[in-house]
């Protein structure tokens, strides 16, 4: 692996221009010493100790990694700590006053928090979750938008060492209830609803209708967010209320393992049902720390924006438990990028002189189509590190955000993770590495990931083939950690390994080019939905037989989802179109809606019968179809070409 030394940039500016990072930026890094690649390889897995000494332990753990030969991999294992002591306590003697979080919700509305008073409304509600009956271990769902409440209720059932699971605000009843069933949890934390564009959203209602559907009793607090005044019945608890009967109340943090569940999220699986990933106390918050430190290069001094939603694993990471962990500011924005104008993003890095912003190509996509004038009416020289996460980021977007964005001069890091690693494995270090625009770059220091064919062999330079972790690393979720769930994935070919399910290219100087997902998940707007679950819910619409979805390249959100549906012919197109979105809508929520649903007599098969997808994907790209020797009905596939929207 090339450490950002002279041969190594030389290399680089063979396959593709290489940028340096400024000079001014590398003197500031927190990490920006070339040696750090060998130091890791020479040290591993003990190098990890760094990333685990940027937390407070309860009991500070002498081993670093149990098992590195195989499972059960058991990272920091003799450690203790608590993560909502690290994030918060742990900062008070030293920047009690400083301010822990910045909310920014519609227009003129915003909230903050500094760490004293983060403490404060932690203790509360941990004291009244308590109160509540629940314990180390239980899970919580918490299903709430972009709120500080959100963030505050995370440290609260960490504090007492209970296991969270975030449900996206936008998901619907169904999938709610999908996830309540599966953790088990009796108790759910909502709201009334939340604004969208400057309208109210329900949220409520849609609580409800998962309470229902689920055997269990569940409890619900609801957080008035809209004034809305519902209904509370029996089983349910106004937030407001619950906390201020325990405000001033404060709650010891219960010393957990390292290799203790901090948190569970769900993730599209390839087999359609959402996967359970559970993250580790000690591993997961060492290496999210570590990433905010080294490749985000937070600083305690810095205002830190991430612009995800907390209910996707970005969020839980690089909104909530990095940024607090490193004791820095972090902005939490509930609303559009666009409402009420297309400045909004830039108006809020101006107004809080934000240092890092952390956003996704789907965004900076959609800033490029709306133009220059949007970033250029606002001071954004405070930025100093801008970075992508979500989706493989072009070099057009990555040159526009650079030089837009970033004045020119920022460097710009494209971060590769997923929910399963916790946190980022692959991405330049901003303070050590040149940068090359369109590919992410390389593992970072101690990760080792290669390229490989369908043979499980390396693949030369330049050669598509298929990402693989060959090493563990800290931030690994609980199933691979024990080869529990995911076997398969984690035990192909010769020794341990994790596919990620991503195709890549890799260059001469190790620097990593990716190329998407190879399983059926479609990525978008950095989402990855399930092709069966979609799939499911549109054939579960009356006057459907069957249905393919594939992603089709779309303008602003990298792909788009195309459904091919084969109806019975009993009834009006545009009524079944319309109930196949519903449909969609409730079974996940309208993020997934199709942008295009094509009704054709057939899909097109093999003569065994299976679905031609990459026939599918082709023609909602209008690309070449190549080889269809193997298809049944090549019939149909001038109809389906005719069909469907340019
Ligand atoms: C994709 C989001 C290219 C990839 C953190 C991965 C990327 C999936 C990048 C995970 C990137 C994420 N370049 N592709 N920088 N970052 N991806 O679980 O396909 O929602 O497997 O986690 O997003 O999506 P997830």
């Amino acid at each position: 692996m090339t450490g950002g030394d002279e041969a190594g940039r030389a290399t680089a500016l063979d396959d593709r221009p290489a940028i340096d990072p400024p000079a001014w930026f590398v003197e500031q890094a927190n990490v920006s010493e070339s040696s750090v690649y060998d130091r890791f390889e020479r040290e591993w897995p003990d190098c990890w100790r760094r990333a685990a000494d940027l937390l407070e332990w309860h009991e500070p753990p002498t081993d670093v990694l149990r098992g590195a030969d195989g499972l059960p991999f058991e990272w920091f294992p003799d450690g203790t700590l608590n993560a909502s002591h690290t994030c918060i306590d742990r900062h008070l003697p030293e920047r009690k006053n400083q301010l822990a979080l910045i909310w920014e919700g519609h227009v003129g509305e915003s909230r903050s928090y500094t760490y004293r008073e983060l403490y404060r409304e932690v203790n509360a509600v941990a004291a009244a979750l308590r109160g509540k009956g629940v314990e180390a271990d239980d899970v919580v769902t918490i299903y709430l938008p972009n709120v500080p409440e959100l963030p505050v209720v995370m440290l609260a059932c960490v504090r007492l060492g209970v296991i969270h699971n975030v449900v996206f605000a936008g998901f619907s009843a169904n999938a709610l209830a999908e996830r309540l069933e599966r953790t088990g949890s009796s108790l759910l934390v909502t709201c009334d609803g939340y604004y969208r564009r400057g309208s109210a959203v329900a949220q409520k209602n849609k609580a409800d209708n998962a309470r229902i559907a689920v055997e269990r009793d569940v409890d619900v607090v609801v957080l008035d967010r809209l004034g809305l005044d519902v209904h509370l019945g029996e089983g349910y608890d106004d937030y407001d209320r619950l906390r201020a009967e325990y405000d001033g109340e404060t709650v010891d943090p219960v010393p957990r393992d390292a290799t203790d569940t901090l948190f569970r999220i769900y993730t599209s699986g390839t087999t359609g049902q959402p996967k359970a990933v559970d993250h580790t106390t000690g591993g997961y918050l060492s290496h999210v720390a570590w990433t905010s430190h080294a490749v985000l290069d937070v600083k305690p001094e810095d205002t830190y924006w991430c612009s995800a939603d907390i209910g996707w694993i970005t969020g839980h990471s690089y909104i909530v438990y990095g940024p607090l962990a490193l004791g820095t500011t972090t902005v939490l924005y509930n609303g559009t990028p666009d409402h009420p104008e297309k400045d909004r993003i830039w108006e809020i890095v101006e107004e809080y002189a934000v240092d890092v912003f952390y956003t996704a190509p789907t965004a900076i996509r959609a800033f490029m189509k709306w133009g220059e004038r949007h970033p250029a009416s606002h001071d954004l020289s405070s930025l100093r590190l801008l970075g992508t996460v979500g989706e493989p980021i072009d070099e057009p977007a990555w040159r526009w955000y650079r030089e837009h964005i970033g004045g020119g001069e920022c460097p710009v890091v494209d971060t590769w993770w997923q929910t399963e690693t916790g946190a980022i494995l692959l991405s330049t270090l901003p303070g050590v590495d040149a940068m090359k625009p369109g590919a992410a770059g390389k593992p970072l220091p101690g990760i080792e990931m290669g390229v490989v064919d369908s043979a499980g062999e390396p693949v030369g330079t330049g050669n598509a083939g298929e990402l693989v972790v060959t090493r563990p690393w800290p931030g690994m979720p609980q199933s691979l950690r024990t080869g529990e769930g995911w076997g398969a994935a984690a035990a192909r070919g010769e020794g341990w390994h994790y596919s990620p399910e991503d195709g890549a290219t890799v260059d001469g100087d190790g620097y990593l080019t990716l190329l998407g997902r190879i399983d059926d998940a479609i990525n978008v707007a950095g989402r990855r939905f399930s092709t069966m679950e979609l799939e499911s819910a549109i054939a579960s619409v009356d006057g459907v037989v069957e249905a393919a979805v594939v992603g089709a390249d779309h303008a602003t959100t990298g792909t788009a989802v195309y459904a091919y549906v084969s109806p019975t012919g009993t009834c009006a197109e545009a009524d079944l179109q319309m109930r196949i979105e519903r449909a969609v809508e409730s079974a996940i929520g309208s993020v997934a809606v199709p942008e295009a649903v094509v009704f054709t007599p057939e899909l097109p098969k093999t003569r065994s019968g299976k679905v031609m997808r990459r026939l599918l994907t082709a023609v909602a790209n209008g690309e070449a179809l190549g080889d269809i020797s193997a298809l049944r009905n090549p019939e149909i596939l001038g109809e389906l070409q005719s069909a469907t929207p340019e």
